[in-house]
């Protein structure tokens, strides 16, 4: 059987193929955890050089694949990588993240903002995808991915990550029609740049609404699903096999209403046990994750059954092995190292047990 006619395991488990293990990958799988990364940094200690000098972009993303071979490869860059096409100047602060420094607050500053030409104000993106693609072949899947509108209009409002999102509630319930033109806005230049990285060699996409989880129910219903919609509905239109996976963190309370959003596969985070998970969503659903992070500073014990255990509760269709959210600062590569051999090989642990 050749290995280069193969669909990758990702890709598989996207369509909902019956699998003997799922397909693993880690959610900040290139970053500060791994030496070679920190040595890396030394080098080219701005973010931004890091995320858009084509060389070192594509050396960093691939870091994690030479040290481990994951099933799913993705691009290093970051979620506020495309603002400043759409007008909104940023920088990412060491320790900190993304930091506007003119934020977004006004009718004439949302005027102001102009769609997103991806080839022009993204140049860096081609050939990271492209040399993403022609190293790992079909051995691995190489996966793009966006901040949803709800999470970068956040970016874009509060200037900076914030606790308490003060800035863009209160917003949202005085002025509520200034956020929803920045929302649309976003979603077009979103779903035009999911395109464009497809184009480029993405075969699958992940959208992270990281701070939706910090809307009630029903303001995520208003302010975050339906722009969910807008971004996965155009792309779906020009682009429909390409697998989205939609993440919101803290997302327990949220489940059922992210079905909806047009994402083919949810990600689940470990607030939520897998078992139950499966259950809220639906057969037809297909999940991502959901290992506690923190689990990766334990014993190897530990490590193997929480990754049986997921795998058990989580069934072997439609599938992906991943964390709940990224992997954390200071983890031990040895142990990340361990998360992947040991998932690797589910298929022959669980035939022991
Ligand atoms: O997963 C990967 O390996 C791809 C790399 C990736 C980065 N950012 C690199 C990065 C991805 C997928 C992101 C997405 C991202 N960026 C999100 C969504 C994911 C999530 O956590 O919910 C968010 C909210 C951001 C915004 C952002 N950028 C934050 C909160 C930070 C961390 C601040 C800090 O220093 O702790 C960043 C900077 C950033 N982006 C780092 C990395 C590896 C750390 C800074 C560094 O390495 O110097």
């Amino acid at each position: 059987m050749s290995e280069v006619n193969e669909t990758p395991l990702l890709l598989r488990a996207a369509r909902g193929e019956v699998l003997e293990r799922p397909p693993v990958w880690m959610m900040r799988q290139a970053g500060r955890y791994m030496k070679a990364y920190r040595d890396i940094r030394e080098k080219y200690p701005s973010f931004r050089e890091r995320s858009e000098i084509p060389e070192v972009a594509i050396e960093i993303s691939l870091q994690p694949w030479k040290a481990f071979q994951p099933d799913g490869v993705i691009m290093f860059s970051d979620i506020v990588t495309p603002l400043p096409g759409l007008g909104i100047e940023m920088d990412i602060a060491e320790g900190k993240g993304p930091i506007i420094a003119s934020p977004i607050r006004t009718q004439k500053q949302v005027d102001e903002l102009h769609g997103l030409e991806p080839g022009e104000s993204l140049p860096f993106i081609k050939p990271i995808l492209q040399s993403l693609r022609s190293e790992v072949g079909n051995k691995s899947t190489v996966l793009g991915f966006v901040g949803a509108p709800w999470t970068l209009a956040a970016y874009a409002v509060e200037g900076k990550g914030s606790k308490t999102y003060s800035n863009i509630k209160g917003m949202a319930f005085s002025d509520p029609t200034i956020l929803h033109q920045l929302l649309s806005k976003l979603a077009d230049a979103i779903a035009t740049y999911i395109c464009y990285q497809i184009d480029c060699g993405a075969q699958a996409l992940q959208m992270f609404d990281s701070w939706a989880g910090q809307l009630c129910p029903q303001d995520y219903e208003t302010f975050a699903l339906p722009y969910q919609q807008q971004v996965f509905r155009k792309v779906k239109e020009t682009h429909p096999d390409t697998p989205l996976i939609l993440l919101v963190s803290g997302s327990a309370g949220l489940l059922e209403r992210m079905t909806p959003s047009g994402a083919d596969i949810i990600n689940v985070d470990w607030t939520v046990d897998m078992a139950e998970a499966r259950q809220r969503l639906g057969k037809d659903m297909k999940v991502q994750g959901n290992l506690d992070p923190g689990i990766l500073f334990g014993s190897h014990e530990m490590i193997r059954d929480r990754i049986l255990d997921t795998i058990r509760k989580a069934g072997n269709q439609g599938h992906i092995l991943n964390l709940g959210h990224g992997v954390l600062v200071g983890t031990p590569e040895d142990n990340v190292r361990y998360f992947f051999e040991t998932a690797k090989q589910a298929d022959q642990l669980l035939a022991h047990v």
